[in-house]
Protein backbone atom coordinates (compact mmCIF):
# COMPACT_ATOMS: atom_id res chain seq x y z
CA UNK A 1 0.00 0.00 0.00
CA UNK A 2 1.18 3.38 -1.07
CA UNK A 3 1.37 6.07 1.80
CA UNK A 4 -0.91 8.90 0.54
CA UNK A 5 -0.82 12.14 2.64
CA UNK A 6 -4.48 13.01 3.51
CA UNK A 7 -7.47 12.03 5.94
CA UNK A 8 -8.75 9.29 4.16
CA UNK A 9 -5.58 7.10 3.73
CA UNK A 10 -4.86 7.19 7.44
CA UNK A 11 -8.29 6.64 8.28
CA UNK A 12 -7.83 3.34 5.68
CA UNK A 13 -4.85 2.36 7.65
CA UNK A 14 -6.17 2.49 10.88
CA UNK A 15 -9.59 0.61 10.32
CA UNK A 16 -7.38 -2.16 8.90
CA UNK A 17 -5.46 -2.31 12.02
CA UNK A 18 -8.68 -2.20 13.98
CA UNK A 19 -10.54 -5.15 11.85
CA UNK A 20 -6.95 -6.80 11.89
CA UNK A 21 -6.62 -7.25 15.35
CA UNK A 22 -10.04 -8.00 16.20
CA UNK A 23 -9.50 -10.84 13.93
CA UNK A 24 -6.56 -11.76 15.85
CA UNK A 25 -8.32 -11.58 19.09
CA UNK A 26 -11.19 -13.48 18.04
CA UNK A 27 -9.51 -16.39 16.44
CA UNK A 28 -5.89 -16.61 17.80
CA UNK A 29 -5.07 -19.88 19.22
CA UNK A 30 -1.75 -20.64 18.83
CA UNK A 31 -0.23 -16.82 17.48
CA UNK A 32 2.36 -14.83 19.32
CA UNK A 33 -0.37 -12.16 20.22
CA UNK A 34 -2.73 -14.90 21.91
CA UNK A 35 -4.00 -12.16 24.72
CA UNK A 36 -5.10 -14.21 28.16
CA UNK A 37 -8.05 -14.22 29.76
CA UNK A 38 -7.94 -12.43 32.76
CA UNK A 39 -9.82 -13.47 35.80
CA UNK A 40 -10.42 -12.04 39.16
CA UNK A 41 -11.27 -14.45 42.03
CA UNK A 42 -10.94 -14.59 45.74
CA UNK A 43 -8.05 -16.76 46.83
CA UNK A 44 -10.19 -18.07 49.81
CA UNK A 45 -13.18 -18.73 49.27
CA UNK A 46 -13.97 -22.08 48.86
CA UNK A 47 -15.82 -24.09 47.23
CA UNK A 48 -15.68 -20.77 44.59
CA UNK A 49 -12.61 -20.02 44.20
CA UNK A 50 -8.87 -20.71 45.84
CA UNK A 51 -5.10 -20.01 44.83
CA UNK A 52 -4.20 -23.57 45.62
CA UNK A 53 -4.04 -25.22 42.10
CA UNK A 54 -4.81 -28.16 43.78
CA UNK A 55 -8.32 -27.13 44.91
CA UNK A 56 -8.91 -24.50 42.72
CA UNK A 57 -12.74 -24.25 43.31
CA UNK A 58 -16.16 -24.12 40.69
CA UNK A 59 -15.88 -20.80 39.46
CA UNK A 60 -11.59 -21.25 39.13
CA UNK A 61 -12.45 -24.43 37.39
CA UNK A 62 -15.30 -23.26 35.35
CA UNK A 63 -12.85 -20.01 34.53
CA UNK A 64 -10.27 -22.49 32.95
CA UNK A 65 -12.60 -24.40 30.78
CA UNK A 66 -13.47 -21.06 29.37
CA UNK A 67 -10.52 -20.21 28.34
CA UNK A 68 -9.61 -23.27 27.16
CA UNK A 69 -12.64 -23.33 24.88
CA UNK A 70 -12.03 -19.66 23.92
CA UNK A 71 -8.01 -20.50 23.15
CA UNK A 72 -6.63 -18.29 25.81
CA UNK A 73 -3.98 -18.74 28.22
CA UNK A 74 -5.73 -18.19 31.82
CA UNK A 75 -4.26 -15.64 34.24
CA UNK A 76 -5.43 -14.57 37.78
CA UNK A 77 -6.29 -11.61 39.44
CA UNK A 78 -6.38 -12.65 43.17
CA UNK A 79 -8.15 -10.26 45.70
CA UNK A 80 -9.26 -11.16 49.11
CA UNK A 81 -13.00 -10.46 49.64
CA UNK A 82 -16.54 -11.75 48.94
CA UNK A 83 -17.36 -10.68 45.84
CA UNK A 84 -19.59 -7.60 46.60
CA UNK A 85 -19.67 -3.93 44.63
CA UNK A 86 -16.78 -2.24 46.00
CA UNK A 87 -14.29 -5.36 44.76
CA UNK A 88 -16.27 -5.44 41.17
CA UNK A 89 -15.44 -1.08 41.28
CA UNK A 90 -11.86 -2.08 41.84
CA UNK A 91 -11.02 -5.04 39.71
CA UNK A 92 -13.31 -5.68 37.11
CA UNK A 93 -14.04 -1.61 36.29
CA UNK A 94 -10.83 -0.77 37.56
CA UNK A 95 -9.78 -3.45 34.30
CA UNK A 96 -7.18 -5.19 36.69
CA UNK A 97 -9.08 -8.34 34.88
CA UNK A 98 -11.61 -8.89 32.43
CA UNK A 99 -14.13 -11.26 33.96
CA UNK A 100 -15.66 -12.58 37.13
CA UNK A 101 -17.41 -15.73 37.66
CA UNK A 102 -20.45 -15.79 39.82
CA UNK A 103 -21.81 -12.40 39.84
CA UNK A 104 -25.44 -12.51 40.49
CA UNK A 105 -27.16 -11.75 36.83
CA UNK A 106 -29.44 -8.94 37.41
CA UNK A 107 -29.83 -5.26 35.59
CA UNK A 108 -29.66 -4.22 39.61
CA UNK A 109 -26.39 -5.46 40.35
CA UNK A 110 -24.05 -2.27 38.89
CA UNK A 111 -26.13 -1.89 35.97
CA UNK A 112 -24.87 -0.50 32.89
CA UNK A 113 -21.25 -0.95 33.83
CA UNK A 114 -21.51 -4.30 34.12
CA UNK A 115 -22.81 -6.79 31.68
CA UNK A 116 -23.37 -10.32 32.06
CA UNK A 117 -22.86 -13.88 30.53
CA UNK A 118 -26.05 -15.71 30.22
CA UNK A 119 -26.61 -17.95 33.55
CA UNK A 120 -24.51 -20.74 34.14
CA UNK A 121 -25.71 -21.92 37.54
CA UNK A 122 -27.90 -21.05 39.97
CA UNK A 123 -27.23 -20.20 43.62
CA UNK A 124 -29.00 -20.13 46.75
CA UNK A 125 -30.60 -21.47 50.30
CA UNK A 126 -31.03 -24.81 50.95
CA UNK A 127 -32.32 -27.43 53.11
CA UNK A 128 -30.05 -29.63 55.23
CA UNK A 129 -31.37 -32.67 56.46
CA UNK A 130 -30.91 -35.98 57.35
CA UNK A 131 -30.63 -38.45 54.45
CA UNK A 132 -33.86 -40.05 55.49
CA UNK A 133 -35.70 -37.19 55.66
CA UNK A 134 -37.07 -34.87 52.94
CA UNK A 135 -38.43 -31.51 53.03
CA UNK A 136 -41.27 -31.12 50.36
CA UNK A 137 -42.53 -27.66 51.43
CA UNK A 138 -43.05 -25.10 54.61
CA UNK A 139 -45.52 -27.65 55.76
CA UNK A 140 -42.91 -30.26 55.92
CA UNK A 141 -41.29 -27.88 58.60
CA UNK A 142 -44.08 -27.67 61.24
CA UNK A 143 -42.95 -28.81 64.92
CA UNK A 144 -39.24 -28.96 63.75
CA UNK A 145 -36.18 -26.88 64.72
CA UNK A 146 -35.57 -24.91 61.62
CA UNK A 147 -31.70 -23.59 61.93
CA UNK A 148 -31.77 -20.11 60.56
CA UNK A 149 -29.19 -17.79 59.38
CA UNK A 150 -29.27 -14.59 61.05
CA UNK A 151 -30.90 -11.71 59.20
CA UNK A 152 -31.32 -14.15 56.81
CA UNK A 153 -34.11 -14.76 53.90
CA UNK A 154 -35.08 -18.21 55.35
CA UNK A 155 -34.87 -16.33 58.73
CA UNK A 156 -37.16 -13.83 57.99
CA UNK A 157 -39.42 -16.10 55.96
CA UNK A 158 -40.20 -17.92 58.25
CA UNK A 159 -40.09 -15.80 61.16
CA UNK A 160 -44.48 -15.68 60.97
CA UNK A 161 -44.49 -19.18 61.28
CA UNK A 162 -45.13 -20.05 65.04
CA UNK A 163 -45.14 -23.27 64.91
CA UNK A 164 -41.82 -23.87 63.37
CA UNK A 165 -39.18 -23.78 65.85
CA UNK A 166 -36.32 -21.65 64.87
CA UNK A 167 -32.83 -22.07 65.75
CA UNK A 168 -30.85 -18.49 64.82
CA UNK A 169 -27.32 -19.51 63.65
CA UNK A 170 -24.32 -16.96 62.21
CA UNK A 171 -23.29 -19.13 59.65
CA UNK A 172 -24.00 -22.08 57.49
CA UNK A 173 -20.95 -24.02 59.62
CA UNK A 174 -22.94 -23.12 62.69
CA UNK A 175 -26.64 -24.53 61.19
CA UNK A 176 -24.21 -27.76 60.50
CA UNK A 177 -22.74 -28.19 63.51
CA UNK A 178 -26.43 -28.05 65.21
CA UNK A 179 -27.93 -30.55 62.81
CA UNK A 180 -24.63 -32.39 63.81
CA UNK A 181 -24.64 -32.09 67.64
CA UNK A 182 -29.06 -32.15 67.64
CA UNK A 183 -29.90 -28.70 68.83
CA UNK A 184 -31.72 -28.66 65.27
CA UNK A 185 -33.55 -31.61 63.16
CA UNK A 186 -33.29 -29.39 59.66
CA UNK A 187 -30.76 -26.20 58.62
CA UNK A 188 -32.19 -23.64 56.37
CA UNK A 189 -28.84 -21.93 55.21
CA UNK A 190 -26.97 -20.73 52.49
CA UNK A 191 -26.46 -23.80 50.07
CA UNK A 192 -23.03 -23.84 48.69
CA UNK A 193 -21.84 -23.52 51.60
CA UNK A 194 -23.63 -26.51 53.24
CA UNK A 195 -23.07 -28.71 49.84
CA UNK A 196 -19.17 -28.01 50.61
CA UNK A 197 -19.15 -29.12 54.24
CA UNK A 198 -20.89 -31.94 53.98
CA UNK A 199 -18.60 -33.27 51.04
CA UNK A 200 -15.45 -32.00 52.92
CA UNK A 201 -15.85 -32.09 56.95
CA UNK A 202 -19.24 -34.52 57.54
CA UNK A 203 -18.48 -37.67 54.87
CA UNK A 204 -22.07 -36.98 52.58
CA UNK A 205 -24.18 -37.45 55.83
CA UNK A 206 -26.80 -34.85 54.79
CA UNK A 207 -29.46 -34.70 52.18
CA UNK A 208 -28.95 -31.42 50.67
CA UNK A 209 -32.17 -29.58 48.88
CA UNK A 210 -31.95 -26.30 46.75
CA UNK A 211 -35.35 -24.15 47.80
CA UNK A 212 -36.75 -22.13 45.33
CA UNK A 213 -38.18 -18.34 45.79
CA UNK A 214 -38.14 -14.65 46.31
CA UNK A 215 -34.86 -14.00 48.04
CA UNK A 216 -33.99 -17.54 47.85
CA UNK A 217 -32.09 -17.95 44.79
CA UNK A 218 -30.29 -15.88 42.31
CA UNK A 219 -28.76 -16.20 38.48
CA UNK A 220 -25.25 -16.57 38.74
CA UNK A 221 -23.39 -15.08 35.51
CA UNK A 222 -20.16 -14.09 34.10
CA UNK A 223 -19.37 -10.27 34.76
CA UNK A 224 -17.56 -8.03 32.35
CA UNK A 225 -17.33 -4.24 32.28
CA UNK A 226 -19.78 -2.90 29.59
CA UNK A 227 -17.08 -1.92 27.56
CA UNK A 228 -16.24 -5.82 26.76
CA UNK A 229 -19.32 -6.51 24.60
CA UNK A 230 -16.81 -8.52 22.21
CA UNK A 231 -15.62 -10.64 24.75
CA UNK A 232 -19.06 -11.06 26.47
CA UNK A 233 -20.30 -12.51 23.13
CA UNK A 234 -17.83 -15.17 22.80
CA UNK A 235 -18.36 -15.98 26.06
CA UNK A 236 -21.87 -16.77 25.52
CA UNK A 237 -21.16 -18.53 22.51
CA UNK A 238 -19.14 -21.27 23.99
CA UNK A 239 -21.24 -21.55 27.30
CA UNK A 240 -23.64 -23.52 26.01
CA UNK A 241 -21.06 -26.64 25.05
CA UNK A 242 -19.35 -26.17 28.28
CA UNK A 243 -23.00 -27.08 30.20
CA UNK A 244 -22.00 -30.98 31.08
CA UNK A 245 -18.76 -29.11 32.53
CA UNK A 246 -20.07 -27.12 34.72
CA UNK A 247 -22.60 -29.81 35.53
CA UNK A 248 -19.81 -32.06 36.71
CA UNK A 249 -18.16 -29.71 38.61
CA UNK A 250 -20.97 -28.21 40.57
CA UNK A 251 -21.17 -32.19 41.81
CA UNK A 252 -17.41 -32.26 42.56
CA UNK A 253 -17.20 -29.22 44.79
CA UNK A 254 -20.67 -30.60 46.08
CA UNK A 255 -23.41 -28.04 44.99
CA UNK A 256 -26.45 -28.51 45.46
CA UNK A 257 -28.89 -29.21 42.51
CA UNK A 258 -31.54 -31.44 41.53
CA UNK A 259 -35.29 -30.49 42.06
CA UNK A 260 -35.62 -26.94 44.09
CA UNK A 261 -38.37 -27.02 46.86
CA UNK A 262 -40.60 -24.15 46.10
CA UNK A 263 -41.61 -22.18 49.13
CA UNK A 264 -43.92 -19.42 46.98
CA UNK A 265 -46.84 -17.71 47.15
CA UNK A 266 -47.21 -16.91 51.43
CA UNK A 267 -43.61 -15.24 51.18
CA UNK A 268 -44.22 -13.51 47.95
CA UNK A 269 -47.26 -11.52 49.69
CA UNK A 270 -45.52 -11.13 52.75
CA UNK A 271 -42.24 -9.03 50.49
CA UNK A 272 -43.68 -7.23 47.81
CA UNK A 273 -40.46 -7.96 46.37
CA UNK A 274 -40.36 -8.40 42.28
CA UNK A 275 -39.55 -12.26 41.36
CA UNK A 276 -37.40 -13.39 38.47
CA UNK A 277 -34.06 -13.49 37.64
CA UNK A 278 -33.06 -10.35 38.98
CA UNK A 279 -33.00 -11.08 42.63
CA UNK A 280 -29.64 -10.21 43.36
CA UNK A 281 -27.76 -11.48 45.97
CA UNK A 282 -26.91 -7.57 46.33
CA UNK A 283 -30.71 -7.29 47.13
CA UNK A 284 -30.80 -10.22 49.27
CA UNK A 285 -29.77 -8.01 52.38
CA UNK A 286 -32.54 -4.93 51.37
CA UNK A 287 -35.33 -8.07 50.91
CA UNK A 288 -34.13 -8.87 54.74
CA UNK A 289 -34.20 -5.25 55.83
CA UNK A 290 -37.54 -4.76 54.52
CA UNK A 291 -38.96 -8.13 55.67
CA UNK A 292 -37.23 -7.44 59.09
CA UNK A 293 -40.35 -7.42 61.41
CA UNK A 294 -41.15 -5.89 64.92
CA UNK A 295 -38.68 -5.88 67.66
CA UNK A 296 -37.30 -9.78 65.99
CA UNK A 297 -34.50 -8.53 64.73
CA UNK A 298 -32.60 -5.51 64.71
CA UNK A 299 -33.27 -2.59 62.65
CA UNK A 300 -29.59 -2.58 60.91
CA UNK A 301 -30.07 -6.14 59.41
CA UNK A 302 -28.63 -5.08 55.96
CA UNK A 303 -25.78 -3.06 57.82
CA UNK A 304 -25.19 -6.02 60.02
CA UNK A 305 -25.27 -8.62 57.05
CA UNK A 306 -22.91 -6.41 54.92
CA UNK A 307 -20.68 -5.76 58.23
CA UNK A 308 -20.07 -9.65 58.58
CA UNK A 309 -19.36 -9.76 54.91
CA UNK A 310 -16.69 -7.83 54.99
CA UNK A 311 -15.28 -9.02 57.96
CA UNK A 312 -15.22 -12.86 57.31
CA UNK A 313 -13.90 -11.91 53.79
CA UNK A 314 -11.30 -9.33 55.30
CA UNK A 315 -10.84 -9.34 58.97
CA UNK A 316 -11.95 -13.47 59.54
CA UNK A 317 -8.17 -14.20 58.44
CA UNK A 318 -6.98 -13.05 62.47
CA UNK A 319 -9.83 -12.37 64.31
CA UNK A 320 -11.26 -15.56 63.48
CA UNK A 321 -14.69 -16.82 60.69
CA UNK A 322 -17.90 -15.09 62.46
CA UNK A 323 -15.52 -13.10 65.10
CA UNK A 324 -15.35 -16.38 67.34
CA UNK A 325 -11.85 -16.51 68.54
CA UNK A 326 -10.25 -18.58 71.40
CA UNK A 327 -7.31 -15.91 71.71
CA UNK A 328 -8.71 -13.02 73.93
CA UNK A 329 -6.38 -10.57 72.86
CA UNK A 330 -8.03 -10.70 69.42
CA UNK A 331 -11.26 -11.92 70.47
CA UNK A 332 -13.21 -8.90 69.04
CA UNK A 333 -17.05 -9.94 70.71
CA UNK A 334 -15.13 -8.94 74.00
CA UNK A 335 -15.27 -5.30 72.87
CA UNK A 336 -18.12 -4.05 74.88
CA UNK A 337 -16.88 -6.38 78.25
CA UNK A 338 -12.98 -4.70 77.66
CA UNK A 339 -14.04 -1.25 76.96
CA UNK A 340 -17.64 -0.49 78.00
CA UNK A 341 -18.53 2.95 76.77
CA UNK A 342 -15.72 3.82 74.76
CA UNK A 343 -16.05 0.50 72.64
CA UNK A 344 -17.38 2.60 69.68
CA UNK A 345 -14.53 5.39 70.06
CA UNK A 346 -11.91 2.48 70.25
CA UNK A 347 -12.96 0.99 67.74
CA UNK A 348 -12.55 3.08 65.13
CA UNK A 349 -9.37 4.79 66.19
CA UNK A 350 -8.12 0.80 65.89
CA UNK A 351 -9.17 0.53 62.40
CA UNK A 352 -8.09 3.58 61.12
CA UNK A 353 -5.11 3.44 62.58
CA UNK A 354 -4.45 0.22 63.24
CA UNK A 355 -1.94 -1.30 65.94
CA UNK A 356 1.24 -1.52 63.18
CA UNK A 357 3.64 -2.84 65.66
CA UNK A 358 0.93 -5.37 66.87
CA UNK A 359 0.17 -7.04 63.38
CA UNK A 360 -3.20 -4.92 63.33
CA UNK A 361 -3.36 -3.32 59.65
CA UNK A 362 -4.97 0.10 59.07
CA UNK A 363 -8.09 0.11 57.18
CA UNK A 364 -8.84 3.66 56.60
CA UNK A 365 -7.42 3.26 52.76
CA UNK A 366 -9.55 -0.19 51.96
CA UNK A 367 -13.00 0.77 53.57
CA UNK A 368 -15.25 3.77 53.96
CA UNK A 369 -16.83 4.63 57.22
CA UNK A 370 -19.84 3.42 56.15
CA UNK A 371 -18.53 -0.12 55.94
CA UNK A 372 -16.81 0.21 59.32
CA UNK A 373 -19.66 1.08 60.99
CA UNK A 374 -21.57 -1.99 59.04
CA UNK A 375 -18.73 -4.22 60.36
CA UNK A 376 -19.30 -2.34 63.94
CA UNK A 377 -22.73 -3.23 63.73
CA UNK A 378 -22.08 -7.04 63.24
CA UNK A 379 -19.98 -7.11 66.37
CA UNK A 380 -22.54 -5.69 68.33
CA UNK A 381 -24.48 -8.59 67.88
CA UNK A 382 -22.05 -10.87 68.82
CA UNK A 383 -20.61 -9.34 72.04
CA UNK A 384 -20.40 -12.10 75.50
CA UNK A 385 -18.97 -11.24 78.62
CA UNK A 386 -16.18 -14.20 78.30
CA UNK A 387 -15.08 -16.20 75.53
CA UNK A 388 -14.10 -19.04 77.69
C1 LIG B 1 -3.39 -9.45 59.74
C2 LIG B 1 -4.19 -9.74 60.87
C3 LIG B 1 -5.38 -8.82 61.16
C4 LIG B 1 -6.39 -8.47 60.33
C5 LIG B 1 -6.60 -8.91 58.87
C6 LIG B 1 -7.29 -7.67 61.10
N1 LIG B 1 -6.81 -7.50 62.35
FE1 LIG B 1 -7.69 -6.46 63.84
N2 LIG B 1 -6.16 -6.93 65.08
C7 LIG B 1 -5.09 -7.74 64.76
C8 LIG B 1 -4.25 -7.89 65.94
C9 LIG B 1 -2.99 -8.75 66.02
C10 LIG B 1 -4.85 -7.13 66.97
C11 LIG B 1 -4.40 -7.00 68.41
C12 LIG B 1 -3.51 -5.81 68.54
C13 LIG B 1 -3.07 -5.67 69.99
O1 LIG B 1 -2.56 -6.64 70.54
O2 LIG B 1 -3.26 -4.59 70.53
C14 LIG B 1 -6.05 -6.53 66.38
C15 LIG B 1 -6.90 -5.70 67.09
C16 LIG B 1 -8.10 -5.23 66.59
C17 LIG B 1 -9.02 -4.41 67.34
C18 LIG B 1 -8.85 -3.95 68.77
C19 LIG B 1 -9.24 -5.08 69.70
C20 LIG B 1 -9.11 -4.70 71.14
O3 LIG B 1 -9.72 -5.43 71.94
O4 LIG B 1 -8.39 -3.75 71.50
C21 LIG B 1 -10.08 -4.15 66.54
C22 LIG B 1 -11.30 -3.33 66.87
C23 LIG B 1 -9.81 -4.79 65.27
N3 LIG B 1 -8.59 -5.44 65.35
C24 LIG B 1 -10.66 -4.77 64.19
C25 LIG B 1 -10.38 -5.36 62.96
C26 LIG B 1 -11.24 -5.26 61.84
C27 LIG B 1 -12.62 -4.60 61.83
C28 LIG B 1 -10.61 -5.90 60.83
C29 LIG B 1 -11.09 -6.08 59.39
C30 LIG B 1 -11.45 -4.87 58.68
C31 LIG B 1 -9.35 -6.40 61.33
N4 LIG B 1 -9.24 -6.04 62.64
C32 LIG B 1 -8.45 -7.13 60.60
C33 LIG B 1 -4.86 -8.33 63.55
C34 LIG B 1 -5.64 -8.19 62.44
Amino acid sequence: MTMRPGHSGSLAILALAVSSALFVSATTAGADEVQPFRLCADPTNLPFSSDNPAQPGFYVEIGQALARALGQPIVYDWYKSYFGKRTVRVTLLGKQCDAMIGLPRSDDFMGPSVIFSSTFARQGYALVTAKDRAVNGIDDLRGKRVAVQFASTPQNLLAARDEIRKVTVLSPEEGMKALEEGTADVAFIWGPVAGWLNKTAYQDRYRIQLTEGEGLTWDAAIGFARTSTELRDRVDAVLPQLAPVIADLAAKYGLPGGQPVRFGAAHAALSGVTTGNGTAVAQVANVVATETKGDALPKNAEAVNSGKEIFNGTCAHCHGPDAVQSEKKIDLRLLRHRYGDDMHTTYLKTVHEGRPAKGMPSWKEVFTDDQLESVYAFLMTVQVESND
